[in-house]
């Protein structure tokens, strides 16, 4: 089998080690995701994904587990809706999640775009944008679906600036007033120990946006309706997730509370620029 190469530019790269992380999860003997897409995925593409090492793998299934669980609240109560994901990479949500009747935009830059392309092809209901997340000459293709809205951007904010953050946050708060928004924050005791974390010793991107506190971002216009960590999952997520994490991480964040509490998944309503 010829193997895909990869040509992604620095924070794009990052997108390997989630995906790496789901694959082994899907190998696991009791997957969380069982996102085999993503084995498949690894299987085809031509990088040593071995150099991936350390608890963030794991991390970055049980993040993709929590926003599963609002994704799949909205869908209940929106079934024709839409789901908008900022910074897809290789994200295969949009299939994992479908129910048949949603809408859903995967948008990224496009030398990813171009990469998701070799694996995850567009249908009628599911379309790849290729833009940034910075941008708003997106936001009139997303229009046209008339909503409702699920906005995510999974472990893609904290690359940015915060200046840049607030700008993308205000100008969806803009143009699509009271929908949902996820995303994930880091607060300093995690960030500052980025080198030492095995997964950013093999890649040269770097976080940069610090957030200590959610629920500050109020803000910016938007209103923090949930926030969670890896201890503190929906009931309904962490019913789903081996013992060793259901019970394990809610003992680490007793015992070492940044290390598990600096690092918030958190779910807003935009609400208009102010
Ligand atoms: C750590 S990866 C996360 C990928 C995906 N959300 C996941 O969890 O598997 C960061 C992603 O952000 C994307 N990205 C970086 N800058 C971006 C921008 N300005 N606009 C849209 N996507 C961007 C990268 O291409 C990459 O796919």
């Amino acid at each position: 089998m010829t193997k895909e190469s990869v040509r992604l530019g620095t924070v794009q790269e990052t997108l390997l080690i989630p995906l790496y992380g789901r694959a082994l999860d899907a190998a696991a003997r009791r997957p969380v995701l069982g996102d085999d897409a993503a084995r498949a995925m690894v299987a085809r593409i031509d990088y040593d994904f071995a150099k991936f090492r350390g608890p963030s793998l794991g991390g970055s299934v049980l993040r993709s587990a929590i926003f599963d669980g609002w994704v799949r609240r909205f869908l209940t109560a929106h079934p024709d809706g839409t789901v908008v994901e900022l910074g897809a990479g290789l994200s295969t949500r949009s299939r994992r999640l479908d129910n048949g009747r949603a809408r859903w935009f995967d948008l990224d830059l496009p030398d990813t775009v171009e990469l998701r392309a070799k694996f995850l092809a567009d249908s009628e209901r599911t379309t790849t944008l290729a833009a940034s997340v910075l941008d708003t000459d997106w936001h009139e293709r997303v229009a046209e679906t008339g909503g409702p809205y699920f906005f995510l951007s999974e472990a893609v904010l904290l690359y940015f600036e915060p200046a840049q953050v607030r700008s993308a946050v205000q100008a969806l708060g803009a143009r699509f007033p009271g929908s949902a928004l996820s995303f994930d924050t880091c607060g300093h005791a995690l960030m500052s120990r980025q080198d030492r974390n095995p997964v950013f010793r093999a890649v040269d991107a770097r976080m940069t946006w610090t957030c200590d506190d959610p629920r500050a971002l109020e803000d910016w216009g938007i209103r923090l309706d949930e926030t969670r960590t890896f201890a503190t999952p929906q009931p309904e997520v962490g019913r789903g997730w081996p013992w060793r994490h259901r019970y394990g991480l809610p003992v680490l964040a007793r015992l070492a509370p940044p290390t598990v509490n600096a690092y918030r998944m958190n779910l807003f309503t935009l609400e208009t620029a102010r």
